[in-house]
């Protein structure tokens, strides 16, 4: 159960799949959880069912590559829950396209929402994590990282995010802040489910197919990410930083 002085965490993106995993992960292992979603009424349901389980969480809407409203939420967020000294940086989109396809806008778009993201929460998040002498950031990059055909940008934003995180355990590891990445592999949520219906494939049929190209021999779940996040801001994880530890069920993408 979480205690009004539990330490506060922050997920973005946090209203389904693996941030919601994350965020209900986080606040079962004690921490107060802001749930951040683009709309504050979807993040309503992770709340709902962090506090049936007894914890203690708050529902904000924002759009984390929008500066303004990235402070506005960490200042809410820091006045309702508590200065937040977790970040997990888990908002993303795909704009999947092949190169010579993908319009200005959905490069920009998923630039906008993974990096300027990131570092827009990122920087916004760190001074409670310097006050308290205590942080961690967690950014979720992907295995698209290592190159994906029809990916461009998010390849890109996946690769990018890697040397922010090692810059970011670079700078702020003598304040107790880590910083680190998880890289999943293909994992079971609305956004591999969307992948599958663009490009015309059956769910079931598809699962399987992505199951038999990994080596544990199964589709990876939003908890498997989850349990790596969990690690990350455990206590006992501060002298790992700047790491990228690739969660995929085998060492390939
Ligand atoms: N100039 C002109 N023509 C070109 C060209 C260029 N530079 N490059 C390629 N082409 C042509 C090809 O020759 C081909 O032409 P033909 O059909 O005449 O042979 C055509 O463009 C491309 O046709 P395709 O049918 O191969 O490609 P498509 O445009 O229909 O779509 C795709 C390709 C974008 C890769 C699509 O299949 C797709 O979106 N696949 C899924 C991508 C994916 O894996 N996404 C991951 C989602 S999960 C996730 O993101 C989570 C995570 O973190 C892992």
């Amino acid at each position: 159960m979480s205690q009004p002085t539990a330490r506060v965490a922050i997920v973005t993106g946090a209203a389904r799949g693996i941030g919601a995993a994350t965020a209900q992960r986080l606040a079962g292992d004690g921490f107060a959880v802001a749930v951040i979603d683009l709309k504050e009424d979807d993040a309503r349901a992770t709340v709902e069912a962090i506090e049936a389980a007894g914890g203690r969480a708050l529902a904000v809407g924002a759009d984390v590559g929008d500066a303004d409203q990235v402070q506005a939420a960490v200042d809410r967020i820091a006045a309702e829950l508590g200065p937040p000294v977790v970040l997990v940086n888990n908002a993303g989109v795909t704009r999947d396209n092949m190169l010579f396809k993908i319009s200005d806008a959905d490069w920009d778009v998923v630039m906008h929402v993974h990096l300027r993201g990131s570092f827009l929460m990122s920087r916004a998040a760190q001074k409670h994590m310097i006050d308290a002498k205590w942080g961690r950031i967690v950014n979720l990059s992907s295995t698209s990282a290592l190159g994906n055909r029809g990916q461009a940008n998010y390849a890109t934003a996946k690769a990018g995010l890697q040397g922010f995180t090692k810059t970011l355990a670079i700078e702020l590891g003598k304040f107790g802040v880590t910083a680190n990445c998880i890289a999943p592999g293909f994992i079971a949520t609305d956004m591999t489910k969307a992948t599958a219906e663009r490009i015309g494939e059956e769910w079931e049929p598809y699962v399987a197919k992505r199951a038999a190209a990994i080596p544990v021999a199964r589709a990876g779940q939003p908890e498997d990410i989850a349990h790596t996040v969990s690690f990350f801001c455990s206590e006992g994880a501060g002298f790992v930083s700047g790491q990228v530890i690739y969660v995929a069920g085998g060492p390939k993408a």
